[in-house]
């Protein structure tokens, strides 16, 4: 997939600040600190396109971003992050919940797992809420490069187990930003839901 526009759009707090149009959109998922920004930066070959955060917790709101003129991707702030006030945890909550369920435009999420540690607890919240929704999930392993070759196989089946992985619905995908692993992969399954 040749990228030959990625820009910001806008963030929005709110439903009304939303863009208009009907590109399909994807939503990012993951705690804090997992890799969604250095994801967005990594796939649109744009670096310092979504904030790469030296503190976490910053984002409030969502981020839309477009590609292509063709589809949108969505940052959003990390969850499981210690510091974050629970009044801040809880207006995003309403934020996310707000579009998942009422957003025409989306198409998939895409949930970030560490490919180093197995899924916690919110990544399980996370993955069964979109199965609850019936929303395509595509689970990207990020931080790839940091794993030794013998546990790629074991650390995607835990992940696996633990998540309840879905396999017929659902794609994971092993990533690295650093190494640039994985990034045919990610585009060919955002396309293939675009269509
Ligand atoms: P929040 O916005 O706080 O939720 O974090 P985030 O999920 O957007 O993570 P971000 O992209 O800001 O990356 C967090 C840190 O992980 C940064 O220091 C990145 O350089 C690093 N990082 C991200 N992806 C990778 C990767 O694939 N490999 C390695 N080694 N480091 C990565
Ligand atoms: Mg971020």
């Amino acid at each position: 997939y040749t990228i030959k526009k990625a820009e910001f759009i806008c963030c929005a707090a709110w439903e009304s600040q939303w863009p208009a149009g009907d590109e399909p959109e994807f939503i990012m998922a993951g705690r804090s600190n997992v890799g969604k920004s250095s994801f967005i930066n990594t796939i649109t070959h744009t670096e310092g396109l979504a904030k790469v955060s030296s503190t976490p917790g910053k984002t409030r709101t969502l981020n839309f971003f477009n590609v292509n003129d063709e589809l949108r991707l969505v940052d959003v702030p990390g969850y499981g992050y210690a510091k974050v006030p629970p009044k801040i945890i809880a207006q995003f909550g309403e934020m996310f919940e707000t579009y998942v369920t009422k957003r025409k435009n989306l198409r998939a999420l895409i949930l970030l797992v560490d490919y180093r540690h197995p899924p916690k607890d919110d990544d399980l919240t996370m993955y069964d809420y979109a199965k609850y929704y019936k929303i395509p999930v595509i689970v990207v392993a990020t931080k790839e490069d940091k794993l030794k070759r013998n546990d790629l196989k074991k650390n995607e089946k835990i992940i696996k187990d633990d998540l309840g992985f879905d396999e017929e619905h659902d794609v994971f995908i092993r990533f690295s930003s650093l190494k640039k692993v994985g990034v045919e992969q990610v585009w060919e399954e955002i396309l293939k839901l675009c269509h």
